[in-house]
């Protein structure tokens, strides 16, 4: 898989203390990608320190050869209370049933961020950290959020196999359309990634 990479690239598994004393990096890199506002960083600060208590929580780190942070991806076990759950079991319920809530929440890892520092982006370095965040992960089934619309985010979800389980929905408080995605685990390897629906 560091073939594919960046070459110089390091992964790493962070541990939560050195994920939170690189927050301010890690969040850096999240507004930069997302091309998000200044003042989102310390909005978001909170919700992944929180994120990092959570059950099944692991993260990925990309290195440069000086121990820069390139990228990262991170999630955990999603259960019932959390709020991402609650959101999608909602839209879940309302566009495809009981049988389609039960039958992606019941046991599913949520990969809740991923980034990769812009200039270091279409190196290979994000399907690489995804691919080592999922690898051994003890679930069923990996679920994520994406806005909708054509993006290098869209590509790799696509290639790894990612399906619609959710198309154009509306978290609370958020006024942009969202797909959920998710596959079975394990991913096969590169070069033979399964069922992807089309898109
Ligand atoms: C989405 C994201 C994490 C993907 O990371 P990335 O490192 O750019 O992704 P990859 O390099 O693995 O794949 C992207 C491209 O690189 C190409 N690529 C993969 N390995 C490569 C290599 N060795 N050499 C050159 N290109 C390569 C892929 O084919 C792909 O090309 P495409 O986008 O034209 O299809 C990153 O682009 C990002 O941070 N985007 C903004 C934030 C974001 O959207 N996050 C997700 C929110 S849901």
């Amino acid at each position: 898989m560091t073939a594919m990479s960046a070459s110089h690239t390091r992964f790493v598994q962070l541990s939560a203390d050195e994920f939170r004393a690189r927050l301010r990096e890690a969040l850096d890199i999240y507004v930069s990608a997302m091309r998000y506002p200044a003042g989102t960083a310390e909005q978001r600060a909170p919700m992944w320190l929180t994120h990092a208590l959570r059950e099944g929580w692991r993260c990925i780190a990309a290195l440069d050869a000086d121990g820069r942070l390139l990228g990262l991806a991170y999630g955990y076990r999603g259960s019932p209370g959390q709020w991402w759950h609650e959101q999608v079991r909602r839209g879940l319920l309302k566009a495809a049933g009981e049988h389609a809530a039960t039958h992606w929440l019941t046991d599913y890892f949520e990969l809740t961020e991923i980034h990769v520092r812009p200039a270091s982006q279409g190196l290979g370095i994000g399907e690489d950290l995804l691919r080592r965040l999922l690898d051994g992960v003890p679930h069923q089934h990996v679920l994520l959020s994406t806005p909708e619309g054509t993006s290098r985010a869209w590509k790799l979800y696509r290639r790894v196999g990612f399906a619609d389980v959710l198309r154009d929905y509306h978290f609370a408080g958020d006024p942009r359309p969202f797909a959920i995605l998710g596959r079975t685990l394990p991913l096969p390897d590169s070069g033979a990634t399964g069922t992807c629906d089309s898109h």
